[in-house]
């Protein structure tokens, strides 16, 4: 049995760096991580080096960061029944009312956690269910499973079936009991997400309370914004005092540099002007976008005006859990928009792009002194050509070879 966490990792290394959306590639490299999961020193592995390649073939690189995910959408993943308003109404509502039941949630969680861990997804931005028992068993796994990631109830009181709605005060009750038992668990491995679903299944009442709530505990916002035509033009119609579908986020105090926003597609100029003012982040999650026909999110203009851009699988609409596979369809996407961005900027968005999109970049999404030892090992054949391209475009990828979290390995 292989140790679970060993204190030196040896191999070919890609390390993201942090001025700019590139990475340095280290042919042979040591990793030495204390007994904290923190690298110690990450140099060149000396001649007559000891230590064995840990995972021969592989290339080591930081653990995935999915910035945008559903896990009671785990079973409906690749469902077809879009666009989005209708696949909320005809799976997806039906589907996370059985997360009613604490022992259903469980059994899910269990799958979710292991279909993460086997794609190299170290930490995840993850929208529960609206049940806070089944918001407490995802927590309970991804605290078992040594997982990294910030989840949230999936706050929601209206435009849904009863099943799956909680009277805002009820929720906000719940959400403040979830903080208490979950947020900083573990050295801030676990943290809480204020979670409001969208605009269109929230009162004003609820997400004023979600964005005081958000405000008072310092906790990161993750909501939907602009995915899709008849979303947004259903949303002008419920906050008609809105100028535009961010509006409707900024006036109810859901707008700042802890939020991060998924999709972003049809935003104006003037909604992307405002996002980079309040320095707020971005989950493109390009794989769901193609399912449920919803466009093209401008990842460059993003980019270009200084947006911090996370990718997303948003499984269930996104059909894997591969984040490999969700940056080639990036790449797909912004070469459709004419700006095409390179794989090895796309990896790097997957890395730590997302963990700056989460505000958590200080500790994670870097091979370097001083961050944890979260780290992805991924088999790369020797006759591969250029090694962005094989990692990236190679669709019948199987699971991560290896994953760890503090420096220590995930099963
Ligand atoms: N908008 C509101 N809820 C959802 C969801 O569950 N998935 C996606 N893709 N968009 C949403
Ligand atoms: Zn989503």
């Amino acid at each position: 049995m292989e140790d679970p966490t060993p204190n030196r990792l040896r191999g070919r290394v890609l390390a993201p760096r942090d001025d700019a959306a590139r990475f340095d590639l280290i042919p042979d490299a040591l990793l030495e991580i204390s007994a904290e999961g923190r690298f110690v020193r990450v140099v060149p592995a000396p001649p007559g080096c000891s230590v064995p390649e840990t995972h021969p073939g592989a290339v080591l690189l930081p653990g995935f960061v999915d910035t945008h995910v559903h896990f009671p959408q785990t079973r409906v993943l690749g469902s077809a029944t879009g666009p989005l308003l209708d696949w909320l109404a005809r799976t997806v509502f039906a589907e996370e009312s059985r997360f009613a039941e604490r022992t259903y949630a469980e059994a899910v969680a269990r799958d979710f956690c292991g279909a993460l861990i086997a794609q190299g997804t170290t930490c995840a931005a993850i929208y529960g269910s609206s049940h806070p028992e089944a918001t407490d068993a995802l927590f309970a796994e991804l605290d078992r499973r040594g997982l990294r990631g910030f989840a949230g109830l999936t706050l929601m009181d209206r435009g849904a079936p009863a099943e799956v709605l909680m009277p805002g005060p009820w929720a906000l009750e719940a959400c403040r009991a979830l903080v208490d038992r979950w947020h900083g668990h573990d050295g801030g491995r676990l943290q809480f997400a204020v979670t409001p679903r969208f605009a269109l299944s929230c009162t004003s009442e609820l997400m004023r309370g979600a964005g005081r709530l958000a405000q008072e505990r310092g906790l990161l916002i993750q909501t939907h914004l602009s995915e899709n035509r008849a979303e947004i033009e259903a949303t002008h119609d419920a906050f008609p005092e809105c100028s535009d579908y961010l509006a409707v986020y900024e006036r109810h105090g859901l707008c700042g540099e802890r939020s991060i926003f998924g999709h972003a597609i049809w935003l104006s100029e003037g909604e992307w002007v405002r996002l980079a003012a309040r320095n707020a982040a971005v989950a493109h999650c390009p794989d769901s976008n193609f399912f449920l026909g919803s466009g093209l999110m401008p990842l460059r203009k993003a980019v270009d005006r200084g947006v911090r851009v996370g990718l997303g699988t948003d499984v269930g609409a996104g059909r894997t859990f591969s984040l490999r596979r969700v940056a080639a369809r990036a790449y797909d996407v912004a070469l459709l928009r004419d700006a095409p961005v390179s794989p090895e900027a796309l990896l790097w968005h997957a890395t730590l792009g997302g963990a700056r999109a989460l505000g958590i970049a200080d500790r994670v999404g870097r091979l370097a002194p001083g961050y944890d030892a979260d780290v992805v090992a991924i088999d790369v054949p020797d006759h591969a050509g250029d090694l962005f391209d094989a990692l990236l475009f190679r669709d019948d990828h199987g699971p991560a070879r290896a994953a760890y979290v503090r420096g220590r390995r995930l099963v």
